[in-house]
C-alpha cells in the first residue's frame, strides 16, 4: 500500500522537455490513470515514479519518503509491461514463483503465496500447465500473478491491454479493476484511451505535451474540464466549441453569443476578447422558440440516440438527441443549451473561466 506524490517533476532529454513541472498525488489504494495522447509524457512520468528514469528536477515521494535517489529495485513497485514476457520453458507455477525463489524465499512460503495468487486470479487449474499452450488471457493472468506475488506497495501498468482486440480488452479491463478491488493496492495505469480511463479510474491525470492539464475524478473531469484540451479529449463526440468575441465579469453568469444571451455558470475570472463557449452534444436541445438558430446538415443514427450536426453562425454544433425525435436535413431549428452544464474558456490560453465544480482542480499555470 502506498501514497505517491509527484511535486514539480520535470524531465528533459537534451534540449527536449518531455515532462514540465508535474504535480499530483496518488492516494493509497487508488486506481489511478495517466491519460493523454501519444508522446505527451505518460511513460516518462511512470518511469520516473518507478525509478527507471531520473527526474531533471522535482521530487517524488512514496509514503512521505523522498525516493529520488532510490533505485527501482528498492522502491517496492511491480511494473507490468505491455508485452507480458513469460518464461516459456517453465510451467505456470514456476513462472509465478520465480520472483520469490530468486529472492531466496523458503519453499513453503512460496507455495502458500502462489496458491493465494492463483486463487485471486482464478487460475488454480492452470498451475501445472506449460505457459506455451495458454490463451492470451490466461498468459496475461499469469504475468499479473508474477507481478502480484511479491506483494509490492504499488503496481505500475503501461498500456497493459494495448495489444488486445476490443472485446478481450474490455473483458481484461473489468478483470483488472476487479482484481484491484479485491487487493486494494495502489495502481498507476497508463492509457491514451479516454473511455478506458473513465471506466476504470478512481482518479485521472490528463496530460498534453508534457503538461498536467487536469487532475481529478472522472466525472469532475468530464463535467468541469479545466482546459479546452481536456474538454475535447474526453467525451465522444467531443464538446462543441463556439468561438466568439465577448466579455464576462467576475461572478457574471451570461455571455452574448451572436446577439443572443446565453446563461452560463458563474465566472471565476473576468475576461474580454476571444472566448469559447463549450457545450457537450447531450446538452443541446431543440426548441422551436429558442433564438439561437442552426441548420441541420447531417444526421447520424446510433440506435437510442442520434447525432445531429447543425451549422451555426459560430461553426458546426453536434447535438445528441433521442432517436425518437424527428429531424430533417436542411431544417432550421432553435438550439437550447443547458445553462448549468456549459463551459466557458479563454480562447487564447484555453483555460476555463467558470468556477463551478472546479475547486481543487489543477489547471496548469
Ligand atoms: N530516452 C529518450 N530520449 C529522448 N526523447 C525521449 C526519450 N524517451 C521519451 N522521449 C520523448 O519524450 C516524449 C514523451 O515520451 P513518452 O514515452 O513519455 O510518451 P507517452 O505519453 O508514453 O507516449 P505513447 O502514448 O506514445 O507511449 C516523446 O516525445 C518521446 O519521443
Ligand atoms: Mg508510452
Amino acid at each position: 500500500m502506498a501514497q505517491i506524490r509527484i511535486q514539480n517533476v520535470r524531465k528533459e532529454f537534451g534540449a527536449f522537455t518531455a515532462v514540465r513541472s508535474s504535480t499530483f498525488t496518488i492516494e493509497d489504494g487508488e486506481f489511478f490513470m495517466l491519460l493523454g495522447p501519444s508522446g505527451c509524457g505518460k511513460t516518462t512520468t511512470l518511469r520516473m515514479m518507478a525509478g527507471l528514469e531520473l527526474p531533471t528536477s522535482g521530487e517524488i515521494f512514496i509514503d512521505g519518503e523522498e525516493v529520488g535517489m532510490k533505485p527501482a529495485s528498492q522502491r517496492d513497485i511491480a511494473f507490468v509491461f505491455q508485452m507480458f514476457a513469460l518464461y516459456p520453458h517453465m510451467n505456470v507455477r514456476k513462472n509465478i514463483s520465480y520472483p520469490l525463489v530468486s529472492q531466496g524465499m523458503k519453499r513453503e512460503a512460496v507455495s502458500a503465496r502462489v496458491a493465494d495468487v492463483a486463487r485471486i486470479l482464478r487460475i488454480e487449474h492452470l498451475l501445472d500447465k506449460p505457459v506455451g499452450g495458454l490463451s492470451g488471457g490466461d498468459r496475461q493472468r499469469v504475468a499479473l500473478g508474477r507481478a502480484i506475488v511479491r506483494r509490492p506497495k504499488a503496481f505500475f501498468m503501461d498500456e497493459p491491454l494495448g495489444a488486445l482486440d476490443a472485446e478481450f480488452r474490455e473483458h481484461m479491463a473489468e478483470e483488472l479493476r476487479a482484481l484491484h478491488d479485491r487487493m486494494g493496492a495502489t495502481t498507476v495505469y497508463v492509457t491514451h484511451d479516454q473511455l478506458e480511463a473513465m471506466q476504470m479510474g478512481d482518479k485521472i491525470v490528463v496530460m498534453n505535451h508534457g503538461v498536467v492539464e487536469q487532475f481529478g475524478k472522472p466525472q469532475q473531469i468530464y463535467d468541469w474540464p479545466a482546459t479546452k484540451f481536456v474538454a475535447q479529449f474526453i467525451g465522444s463526440p467531443s464538446m462543441n466549441f463556439l468561438d466568439f468575441e465577448g466579455m464576462i465579469g467576475i461572478g457574471g453568469d451570461s455571455v452574448e453569443l451572436g446577439g443572443v444571451k446565453v446563461h452560463v455558470p458563474a465566472a471565476r475570472e473576468g475576461r474580454a476578447g476571444r472566448l469559447t463557449l463549450g457545450v457537450r452534444p447531450e446538452h443541446v436541445a431543440f426548441r422551436d422558440d429558442a433564438p439561437y438558430r442552426g441548420r441541420v446538415s447531417a444526421v447520424e443514427y446510433l440506435g437510442t440516440t442520434q447525432i445531429v450536426t447543425l451549422s451555426t453562425e459560430h461553426g458546426d454544433v453536434k447535438a445528441r438527441i433521442s432517436s425518437g425525435q424527428a429531424v430533417r436535413e436542411e431544417e432550421l431549428v432553435g438550439l437550447d443549451f443547458d445553462a448549468r452544464t456549459l463551459s466557458l474558456f479563454d480562447a487564447e490560453s484555453g483555460k476555463v473561466l467558470i468556477s463551478e465544480g472546479n475547486e481543487g482542480v489543477l489547471a496548469h499555470g
